[in-house]
């Protein structure tokens, strides 16, 4: 079996860091080794006590070599709607989502949109992704064909949505669940391909189709959950319109048995004390999604107060409400809002976020998410001089955090120098923009 090594400035976290000073939460190795070998990590260590013997050695110094980025929460079938103008969540939906989503019943559309989603992913140094697919399953098809065909760890599901959208894009609780059952025999658990149980929200799913999502979790423990929660004032209204005898909006999928460490909950900007008590209890992953929420003006994420309660958290860019594909913008607007509400993103927490964490909030850490023997070899190269501007201030920049803060500050698709997946070259081989 071949063996590479790529020589550079090796940065991964061992745990979630405590604050900027905590040297113990990471691995930083000024000229290191990353050896791989049919798509793992075979060891990590100094470069000048490396194995070399018979190895392709790739030297990307002075560069930093990390973790690929896992982004939490997006909808790969909004890629060519991103930008949309509107108001708000439910403006935005009507307006454009949902007519967007219509086309992924014709032939051919979501495997076009599907390559070009994942190259853009590549692209800004993402190498695993937790989507929403259409509500209808060719559009999972081609996700899962596109990402086995790029050997990328991906997690994914066809949104059930019964009610309050356009006809074309709504199934019935019964097709919903049949269908599901059908992606998941079809995909969970062939190579790298996760599925995940995706009704939209309490909005477009009655409860009919709660109660067959319930019986999917149920018989499917080994599947993801996805949703949405607590995003805007008015989504919160209507569904408790919809559900009058739940608590809240949490509890109506607590009703539904849809709450556990399996489910990725998106947004959960305005919840209660109670909501937040039923999230931690369930060890429900609350994932932030800040160019999203400052896009639609959904509000702030109040990341202290859930972290304080003990919710898991997660990152992510909610393309096509985010703005970017890049974690990195998405860091960088996430230490926006915390700054907005008095609290404190350092760029450890969210490198750490971006990788381990959301690593760890998928179950995964053992797999994807830091840079250890063992590990798959997904793995993403930085290039904090990457643009002139980022060039001018390194001139300046004496330390590792000063390098990550740039990074997530200016960074963008153009910092991300190299990109590997199971241990092959991604960026390079991808030709021009
Ligand atoms: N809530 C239900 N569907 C969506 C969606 O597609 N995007 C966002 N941001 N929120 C949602
Ligand atoms: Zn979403």
């Amino acid at each position: 079996m071949s063996r590479t090594v790529l020589r550079g400035r090796v940065f991964s976290f061992l745990r979630a860091p405590q604050d900027l000073d905590d040297r113990d939460s990471y691995v930083y190795l000024e000229d290191g080794a990353v050896a791989i070998e049919g798509g793992r990590i075979v060891s990590v260590g100094d470069f000048a006590s490396a194995d070399l013997a018979d190895a392709t050695i790739i030297d990307h110094r002075p560069h930093l070599i990390v973790p690929g980025f896992i982004d939490l929460h997006l909808h790969y079938v909004q890629s060519q709607m991103m930008a949309s103008y509107a108001g708000s969540l439910l403006e935005w939906l009507n307006s454009y989502t949902f007519v967007e989503e219509q086309k992924f019943s014709q032939q051919g559309h979501a495997e076009a949109v599907a390559a070009d989603f994942f190259d853009n992913l590549i692209r800004h140094g993402t190498t695993t992704a937790v989507a929403y697919c259409s509500s209808h399953p060719r559009s999972v098809d081609a996700f899962f064909a596109e990402a086995e065909r790029r050997n990328m760890l991906m997690v994914g599901g066809k949104v059930m949505m019964d009610r309050n959208a356009p006809a074309h894009l709504l199934d019935t609780a019964q097709s919903g669940y049949d269908d599901t059952k059908a992606l998941i025999a079809r995909w969970h658990g062939r190579g790298r391909a996760h599925y995940a149980i995706s009704p939209r929200f309490a909005i477009t799913s009655t409860p009919e189709q709660l109660e067959m999502s319930r019986a999917l979790v149920a018989e499917h423990p080994e599947c993801y959950v996805q949703t949405h929660l607590g995003e805007n004032d008015a989504e919160i209204a209507f569904s408790m319109e919809l559900y009058p005898n739940a608590p809240d909006y949490t509890g109506i999928y607590e009703d539904y048995g849809l709450l556990g460490p399996k489910t990725l909950l998106g947004h959960c900007i305005h919840l209660n004390h109670r909501e937040t008590a039923v999230l931690a209890e369930t060890g429900a992953v609350a994932v932030f999604c800040p160019t999203s929420n400052l896009f639609l003006g959904s509000g702030l994420f109040d990341r202290e107060r859930l972290a304080k309660a003990g919710v898991r958290l997660g990152l992510a860019t909610d393309i096509g409400a985010g703005t970017s594909f890049s974690m990195l913008r998405t860091m960088d607007e996430g230490f926006k809002v915390q700054q907005l509400r008095g609290q404190r993103f350092d760029p450890l927490a969210s490198f750490h976020m971006a990788t381990l964490g959301n690593a760890e909030a998928l179950g995964l850490a053992g797999r994807i998410g830091s840079i250890a023997p063992g590990r798959d070899a997904d793995l993403v190269v930085l290039d904090a001089r990457a643009t002139p501007v980022m060039r001018m201030r390194m001139a300046t920049a004496e330390t590792l955090i000063e390098e990550l803060f740039l990074l997530q500050t200016v960074g963008d698709d153009r910092a991300i120098a190299e990109v590997y997946v199971s241990g092959a070259r991604a960026k390079s081989t991808l030709g021009g923009l």
